[in-house]
This record gives C-alpha cells, structure tokens and sequence, in this order.
C-alpha cells in the first residue's frame, strides 16, 4: 500500500530521543517512506540522526529547539521553509510525564503546561500558513493519562487534557482550509523513558509484569512501531476523511471491560 508521503516535509516535535523513543521511531518511518522528517527537538542526538539519514541518501532537517521559548518555535518553522518552502504535516509528539504533583509550585506547573500543551499551540500556529498552502494536516501525541489521570502528574495529565481539547479545536478551526487534526493516544508503550523510569523503583521488573497485566490485549506494552503505523496512515491521504479524532492505540487499556485483566495470564 503506497502512504503517498513521498517528498512531504512533516515536522515532528520531540523526534530526538533515544533509538526507539516514539518520535524517532516515528521519523525513521518516514524517511523509509520517502518522506522528509524535520526533527524539531533540544537534544543534539537530532543531529546524529539527520546525518545517518543523509549518509543513505535521505533528505531530512534537525532544527535544535526549545519548544518551550516562542522565539526558537518561530526560528525553527522559518528554518524548514527557507530549506523546502513547504511544510506538510505537524506531528505534535514532544512530551515529558514530569510528575508536576498537587505539592509542586505554580511556576513548576506552569513549565508542564509550557512543555506539554503550549508547545503544540506554538508549532501549530507558526506552521499554519504553510498547512494552508499545502492543505497539510496535523497529529498530536495525547496520553490515557487525559482521560483515566494517573494521581502526581497535575501538569502532564492537564496538558494532555488541552491536547485533545485542541485537536478537536482545530479541527473545527481549520476545517475551513482543508486541514486536518487529528490525536494518537497511548496508554503504555516500552520506549527508553519508560525503561529509565522503571530502572529507578525498587523492583522494575515486578513493576512492568504488572503494568503487562493489566493491558487487556495480549498483556504487554504498545511497541513503538505500532503506534508510527498508525501514525503514518492518519497523517497520509489515504486517511483523507477522518478529522477530530482520538484515535487509540492502547491493546484496549481504556474502553475494555476491566475483567480482562484477571483473565490475562
Ligand atoms: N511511552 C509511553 O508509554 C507514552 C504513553 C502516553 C503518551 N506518550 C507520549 O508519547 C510522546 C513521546 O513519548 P516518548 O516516551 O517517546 O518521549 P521521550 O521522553 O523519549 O522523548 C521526549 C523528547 O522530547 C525532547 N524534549 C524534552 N523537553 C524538550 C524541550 N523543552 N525542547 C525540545 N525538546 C524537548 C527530548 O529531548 C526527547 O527527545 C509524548 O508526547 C508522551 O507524552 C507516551
């Protein structure tokens, strides 16, 4: 099946974590798509990847950014269209579960939101004009966490909460010009973050064989490469009528009937 992403320039936010992380799971599935990934991240691993691209023959852009700073967003989206003049796709996936509980402070929450939520608005807007000409479409990485909470994480589970809020937004705003919105939501997928957070309790293992059991479909975690399936397919034409939608890749950890998990092995 041909995803028709040859030569589109998609931007994908948070696309410079380790091997396996799901943005740059989902930029290396691009580039095998034909696609050219922009990665849009603070970690200079972006550079890394970018040359590896290049070394086989792969067009791709890392633009070294705080999400966080207006002024860096603004630089980065003016860097893609001075290199390619188009931007086809946002894909929104930076995104931190930094534990902003009820006992941190107003500035701490603020800096989740910062990071988690507004950083969307930011390159959503900036690429906007751009999505316009191309008639693009944008993806936002939202959590289960927006809709079960998660207890600790006030600033995350908030910032979640507005992701979907906004791809809904969005997809009423934009619908005038053509332009998609859409949302992924992950409940618990094995990327390096979640492998280093398990490394810091006392017994990870035991931790993670209970976290496998309580996903009702086949008990184990979402793989990185399911969810950049998906993914390709809602950003490319062949998804071309399905806008404001919570599209979930979670082995049912949401909507199936909880008595599944005694079931599970
Ligand atoms: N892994 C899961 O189980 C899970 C569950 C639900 C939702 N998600 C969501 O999936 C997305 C990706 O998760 P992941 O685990 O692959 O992430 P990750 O932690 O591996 O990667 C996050 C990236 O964001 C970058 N980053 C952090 N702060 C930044 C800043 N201020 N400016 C620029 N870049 C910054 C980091 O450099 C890193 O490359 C996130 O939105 C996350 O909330 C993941």
């Amino acid at each position: 099946m041909d995803l028709g992403l040859k030569n589109k320039v998609v931007v994908v936010s948070g696309s410079a974590g380790k091997e396996s992380s799901i943005g740059e799971t989902m930029v290396r599935m691009l580039a095998e798509e034909g696609a050219i990934p922009v990665l849009v991240d603070r970690n200079e691993r972006g550079n890394v990847y970018v040359e590896k691209f290049k070394a086989s023959g792969i067009d791709a852009l890392f633009c070294k950014t705080n999400v966080t700073d207006p002024r860096q967003m603004e630089t980065a989206v003016a860097e893609i269209i001075q290199k390619y003049g188009r931007i086809d796709v946002v894909i929104n996936n930076v995104g931190v579960n930094d534990g902003v509980g009820l006992s941190a402070t107003y500035e701490e929450f603020m800096e989740s939101l910062k990071l988690n939520l507004a950083s969307y608005f930011l390159l959503t807007k900036y690429a906007l004009p751009y999505l316009k000409e191309s008639k693009g479409n944008i993806l936002n990485i939202g959590s289960k966490v927006a809709l079960t909470g998660q207890g600790g994480t006030s600033g995350y589970a908030a910032a979640k909460g507005g992701v979907l809020a906004l791809t809904r937004e969005w997809a009423v705003d934009l619908i005038q010009y053509g332009i998609r919105s859409n949302a992924l939501i992950i409940a618990e997928s094995y990327t390096p973050a979640y492998d280093d957070w398990l490394k810091t309790l006392p017994d990870g293992d035991a931790a993670l064989a209970k976290i496998n059991k309580s996903i009702p479909f086949e008990s184990r975690m979402t793989k990185p490469e399911e969810i950049g399936n998906t993914a390709l397919f809602l950003i490319s034409d062949l998804s071309s009528h399905t806008t404001g939608q919570f599209v979930f890749i979670d082995g049912g950890y949401v909507h199936l009937d909880r008595a599944l998990i005694n079931l599970n092995p």
